[in-house]
């Protein structure tokens, strides 16, 4: 082994004291506790703390090319690595928009060269579909329903086009499901772009989507979206701002709490927690879309949608765990295991096989999120003070790639695929 971590490490659904051994960036084996020869000649580390899988973050917006006032790759990925999350799945709405192979080909060269976690790119599906031409080369594809930050709608004439385009290409489809007859421009955001918006789209979906296709409903607002999606057959992604904050925010924060889509009330926002605490989302996604304060500062009416988020994701979640209030499994699978198991990559698991991606927490250990603290460009987050625990260590590939909140030179490399997407 190159690499044993020796302590209580998140194994089949239960925290096990256990050594976990590293071979070529890769779990190689656990054990209560391995051999002499095994550990020979390899780097012993004991922790106290419990050990969990790197989260895969199916939905962030790096912002580049197009848009480096925001965030760059360096900045969204080190912000990534400090809030535990190994692995970022990135949307296309960049500019140029990932339409085509040169857009496609331009974004990997950057994530390549600046990722310090692993990636993987989604492209846009626009109504003429020339996306899929890309095939199994992104990691999965994105269909924006209903108009948002920098993005048009899509047709609803041609969704079925969309679908079937999907399902023969081999990977995923993430859709932005806000049905587009159902929004309102010129309301107010909460009104503008409803729940029944939400309902309406999912309701299209499942009309028209061939029998075998992996879809992701992104970041569903309602535990009503959730269970539409299910009896689908979509897999359905909630995001932390969705169940944390209700439309309060909006009055609170202003502009930084506007997104899409929007905060709902605080009674739809207690029955998506609920019904994401009892593990009722498939994945926890961070949809991390960060804006400038000097774009924020143009008021509710005008400013762009979206705030930041990959960060504070599991630390905000893990905070919830050691409140009780989200049982760690239920975390894991959402936020580790099934992102990565829907896009069919070896990670999200502490098993033999996948990528010794790690994340070493101290649970008693809670801190008060500051803005100042944060490694996103745009310098500004919705949760400023909530409790929140950050990982103290993070391995990549079995590199050390955060120690003592500092990060390490450490590359990202683009997420290996194995077995189908799920
Ligand atoms: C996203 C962004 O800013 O890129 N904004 C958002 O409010 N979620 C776009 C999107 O994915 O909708
Ligand atoms: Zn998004």
């Amino acid at each position: 082994m190159d690499l044993v971590l020796a302590g209580r490490a998140w194994v089949r659904g239960q925290a096990l004291p256990c050594e976990v051994g590293v071979e070529e960036g890769r779990i190689a084996r656990i054990a209560k506790s391995l051999t002499d020869a095994e550990r020979a000649g390899a780097q012993v580390v004991r922790f106290r703390g419990l050990l969990l899988p790197g989260a895969v973050d199916a939905h962030v917006h790096l912002r580049e090319p197009g848009f480096p006032q925001k965030e760059t790759i360096r900045t969204g990925t080190l912000a990534a690595l400090h809030g535990g999350v190994t692995t970022v799945l990135d949307m296309p709405n960049t500019q140029p928009p990932v339409t085509d192979r040169l857009a496609f080909r331009d974004k990997a060269e950057r994530f390549a060269q600046d990722a310090r976690v692993d990636w993987g790119l989604h492209a846009l599906v626009d109504p003429d579909l020339r996306a899929f031409a890309l095939g199994t080369e992104p990691v999965g594809y994105k269909l924006y329903l209903g108009p948002s930050t920098h993005v048009g709608g899509f047709p609803m004439d041609r969704l079925a086009d969309a679908l079937s385009g999907a399902s023969l290409s081999g990977r995923p489809i993430v859709v932005h499901a806000e049905h587009p007859s159902v929004l309102r421009e010129g309301r107010d955001h909460g009104n503008a772009r409803p729940v029944q918006a939400e309902w309406g789209a999912i309701a299209a979906l499942a009309e028209r989507a061939p029998e075998r296709i992996t879809l992701l409903v992104a970041h569903c607002t309602t535990a009503r979206g959730l269970k539409q999606a299910k009896e689908a057959g979509f897999a359905a992604e909630v995001s932390p701002h969705h169940v944390l904050l209700d439309d309060g925010a909006l009055r609170d924060q202003g502009a930084r709490a506007k997104v899409n889509p929007p905060l709902r009330g605080p009674k739809e926002r207690a029955a998506l927690w609920a019904a994401f605490a009892k593990g009722q989302a498939t994945t926890l996604g961070s949809d991390h879309a960060p804006h400038t304060l000097e774009e924020k500062a143009a008021g509710v009416e005008k400013a762009p949608s979206g705030m930041p988020g990959v960060e504070t994701m599991l630390p905000l979640m893990l905070a919830k765990v050691k409140a009780r209030a989200l049982p760690l499994g239920v975390l894991v699978r959402a936020a580790c295991e099934r992102p990565a198991e829907l896009f069919g990559l070896p990670k999200g698991r502490i098993a033999p096989g996948y990528d010794a991606d790690l994340v070493l927490v101290e649970t008693s250990k809670v801190e008060r999120i500051r803005a100042a603290r944060l490694h996103s460009l745009c310098g500004w987050t919705c949760f400023e003070d909530w409790p929140a625990v950050f990982p103290q260590r993070v391995w990549l590939r079995g590199q050390e790639a955060l120690a003592d909140g500092e990060a390490r030179d450490v590359r990202g490399q683009p997420a290996r695929r194995t077995g189908k997407p799920s």
